[in-house]
């Protein structure tokens, strides 16, 4: 069969899917599948570009670069391998294949340069974010008739928007932490203060990678972090701390259907002067942390994949999602957020959560492909 990697994208977490692709491309079997490359720019082109067979198998293994930069704050340097990801970082300067010679790809292949006149089996969204992780591609796809990896267009809208997860996990009984919603131009009541508390995270209702969120210690520093959030996105939510352990979950469908599987649970363990964890603790900081599995009780580890499950189920998700929970000193789980499209970086935890469950980067790459086209 024939696979599309659609990667880049339009959203803040551009470079971030630039390396999750690095990971999948080294990953796909070259045996059984023809993989097609195509580049989302930051601007909306799409480009199909060569399969580079200069990406060594295990490529995404090796930690990215990642240096400040303009913009975003933190951008990810280009790495030796894959001209085509490199081509599409934003520290390159969004393009730098031309786009005659992404064309060129396409002719090769006898099609033209767009992903609906290629001869595609099923596509592997591993896009971030909005325009990619919210539906809207998902939507797109179905309209083509192509099948495609993970979750279907209501899902990936629900998760993508923190405030309607909430509301939906809540309202299939599941347990979500104190917010409030900020639309444009709102800002938080006395009420909503007293009702939250100190410390609170600000976060954009639609983002990922913690970009644009902040930890507030101080009500004075409030206006500052809705004005962060609101740089990614008008609608903002605060959200209360939650004094807890911060774990997450690995949720895949089987191939055979029925129940979802999960992974082993993973803890993150940041460092409290890096403050929590942010971009830089994301995919930077040797400071963080990463217990997988993490050294829960096993009546606790139990909890938190049967809640991960259920909210999974709760919110229609398929294929796969990683849910990100906290598990507070009395042992109940509370429900952080669901990511459609989890990252698969080097130091991503949902690959690395399955590898521990006994799937391998490969194996799970093609049980996504496998699932896609079942
Ligand atoms: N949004 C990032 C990619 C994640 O959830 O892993
Ligand atoms: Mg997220």
């Amino acid at each position: 069969p024939r696979v599309a990697i659609v990667f880049g994208g339009r959203s803040a977490e551009h470079a971030v899917s630039c390396v999750s692709a690095r990971g999948v491309l080294a990953a796909v079997d070259r045996d059984r599948y023809e993989v097609v490359p195509v580049g989302v720019a930051p601007d909306g082109q799409w480009l199909v570009l060569p399969d580079d067979p200069a990406v060594p198998a295990g490529g995404g293994h090796e930690p990215p670069e990642v240096r400040p930069g303009a913009g975003q704050g933190v951008v990810l340097a280009p790495g030796p391998n894959g001209a085509a990801l490199v081509a599409l970082d934003p520290v390159a300067g969004a393009v730098a294949v031309p786009a005659s010679a992404a064309g060129n790809a396409g002719g090769e292949r006898g099609g033209p340069d767009r992903p609906g006149g290629l001869d595609l089996d099923v596509v592997f969204p591993v896009l971030h974010g909005p325009y990619g992780e919210d539906g809207t591609i998902q939507g797109l796809l179905e309209m083509a008739g192509l099948p495609y990896v993970g979750s279907g267009v209501f899902a990936s809208a629900a998760a993508m928007d923190k405030q309607h997860m909430k509301v939906l996990l809540s309202a299939a009984g599941l347990p979500v932490g104190p917010y409030a919603v900020l639309r444009a131009g709102e800002t938080l009541s006395e009420t909503d203060r007293a009702r939250l508390g100190l410390p609170v995270f600000v976060k954009p209702a639609r983002g990922g990678s913690s970009i644009g969120i902040s930890r507030v210690d101080a009500w004075e520093d409030l206006d500052t972090a809705i004005k962060v959030a609101r740089g990614s996105d008008p609608k903002v939510l605060v959200e209360a701390a939650i004094a807890g352990r911060e774990i997450e979950c690995g949720v895949l469908d089987r191939l055979g259907g029925g129940e979802p599987e999960t992974s082993v649970p993973a803890e993150i363990v940041v460092d409290s002067s890096a403050g929590f964890y942010d971009f830089e603790a994301k995919y930077a900081s040797s400071n963080t942390r990463l217990d997988v599995p993490a050294d829960l009780p096993s009546e606790t580890a139990a909890r938190v994949r049967a809640v991960a499950a259920a909210a999974f189920r709760g919110l229609d998700c398929a294929g796969l999602a990683r849910v990100d929970v906290f598990v507070t000193p009395a042992g109940d789980v509370i429900i952080n957020e669901v990511n459609t499209m989890p990252g698969f970086t080097p130091t991503s935890l949902f690959p690395r959560m399955w590898a521990a469950s006994g799937l391998d980067y490969p194996a799970l790459v093609e049980r996504l492909i496998e699932l896609a086209l079942r």
